[in-house]
């Protein structure tokens, strides 16, 4: 076997994150061990994201910094992965020779294979959508990650088509993994330490797994999480306001760990605007799930994406959207001014100006960070519930999470990590909370 070095970094989202733990799980098998020295590794994997401006470029720019880096030193086996990939397959490697191999999402289960045949010299590419194969073969494989806080990936692709978005052409179709598969996966992931689970997909509560005529879908995988006594806490990313079904709803009040913060992206406040994106929701709906929800625990916090700028946008669909944040005190949420994306239908729409998007990007941002300091100083002198996730390195302090996924700070002790202790929050801002452990409050 080989005794070789292998190197991942990761752009883009959590499911990018899921994807480069999984690879590092598949590659072990050939020896190769994961290191966090990115100038010493035998193989440095790239996993791109291609939803914003300048993907492309990002990576020839990654790659020249990979070229300095190993200038002197022994070539690594260059790997393009993720949505980049994707979305330009080989046109990448015509273009930059550096590059050995060129791997799409769907194809990580062809990642050993691939290594083995460069090994014998030959440039490759993968970007078939090939979903079933793929997990099929990474059920076979354990899942060795033991963070406190995991990623787990029920569902990919998507079949929504919002006119902005490249999602659907680079993860391709919808695909849900069987019920089954997924709970063994989390099986491991418990027995690894993991104390929070959260279930991923592009359209995580579009999950719908069909056995023996009865439909699984993400609201029977939340309450079967629930049971298992080791595990402390359970979230799910990213959903859309379309399927926010009842079954899904009432697990706010069936299970007790589910945590009440819910990550909804609406993208805009004004029905003209959602309508142009292809988004197949109103604003009425979201706020109809947005008061269901704030019915049964009125501690349950939402967060969004927004997208400004959008082609055809006026100032008035712009002063819906800010109304609409300060209707729902978002806890935190992300903020973009649209991209154009090519392959989208929205790639061929004439652009606002670009001093108007700015201009209303800043303002945005303004509220939604404001709103984002108040709910943290609001929470100065609480007592928090909080799950101890590692000690910082560069700190003699210990980082953990409270029930709203905010980061906090905070004195402890090794013993502490994987438990939900109490924290009282002295001092706080726009990202941050920092506190110490209250005394003689350690959750058991
Ligand atoms: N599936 C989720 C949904 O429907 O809300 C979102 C997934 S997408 C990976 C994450 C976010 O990226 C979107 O919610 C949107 O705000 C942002 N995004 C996607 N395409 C974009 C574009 N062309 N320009 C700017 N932001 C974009
Ligand atoms: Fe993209 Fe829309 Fe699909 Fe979300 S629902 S991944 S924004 S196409
Ligand atoms: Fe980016 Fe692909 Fe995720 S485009 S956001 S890495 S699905």
């Amino acid at each position: 076997m080989l005794e070789k070095k292998i190197f991942i970094k990761t752009f883009g989202c959590q499911m990018n994150e899921y994807d480069s733990n999984r690879i590092y799980d598949s590659v072990r098998k050939l020896g190769f061990t994961k290191t966090y020295d990115q100038s010493s590794a035998d193989c440095y994997i790239l996993n791109t994201c291609h939803i914003r401006d300048k993907a492309k470029d990002k990576v020839y720019h990654e790659i020249g910094r990979v070229k300095k880096l190993y200038r002197d030193k022994k070539k690594p086996i260059m790997v393009i992965a993720g949505c980049v990939a994707q979305a330009e397959n080989e046109e990448m490697i015509k273009r930059e020779p550096y590059i050995d191999i060129i791997l799409g999402p769907q194809s990580y289960h062809k990642v050993n294979d691939l290594l083995k045949k460069h090994i014998i010299n030959l440039k490759q590419e993968e970007t078939e959508f090939d979903t079933i194969s793929k997990f099929g073969y990474f059920d076979q494989i354990k899942n060795e990650d033991s963070k406190i806080s995991s990623f787990l990936t029920i569902q990919e692709g998507c079949d929504k088509f919002c006119n902005f978005c490249v999602v659907p052409f680079t993860r391709g179709p919808e695909y849900s993994r069987p019920f089954n598969k997924i709970i063994s996966e989390a099986e491991q992931l418990i027995e690894n330490g993991v104390k929070e689970i959260t279930l991923l997909g592009q359209n995580v509560n579009a999950y719908s797994y069909l056995e023996n005529s009865k439909e699984y879908r993400l609201s029977n995988l939340i309450n079967y999480l629930n049971q298992y006594s080791e595990l402390e806490r359970i979230r799910y990313t990213t959903s859309h306001p379309r399927d926010m079904t009842d079954d899904l709803i009432d697990c706010y009040s069936s299970s007790k760990k589910l945590m009440p913060f819910v990550h909804l992206p609406i993208q805009s406040g004004s029905n003209r605007m959602l309508e142009l994106m292809n988004r197949k929701h109103t604003v009425d709906d979201y706020l109809n799930i947005y008061e269901r929800l704030k019915k049964i625990n009125k501690d349950i916090e939402f967060s969004s994406d927004f997208i400004i700028g959008y082609p055809g946008e006026t100032q008035k669909d712009f002063e819906e959207t800010y109304d609409l944040i300060k209707k729902i005190k978002f806890i935190n949420s992300f903020s973009f001014i649209f991209s154009p994306r090519p392959g989208t239908k929205a790639s061929t729409l004439q652009m606002i100006e670009k001093k108007n998007a700015k201009k209303r990007l800043t303002l945005i941002q303004d509220r939604l960070f404001n709103n984002q300091k108040e709910i943290n100083k609001s929470m100065e002198s609480q007592i928090i519930d909080v799950l101890v996730e590692n000690k910082m390195e560069k700190q003699n302090k210990y980082f953990g999470r409270n029930k709203y996924i905010s980061p906090v700070i905070f004195g402890a002790d090794d013993s502490q990590i994987g438990k939900i202790v109490k924290v009282k929050i002295h001092t706080s801002n726009q990202n941050s909370l920092f506190g110490s452990i209250h005394k003689n409050m350690k959750a058991a």
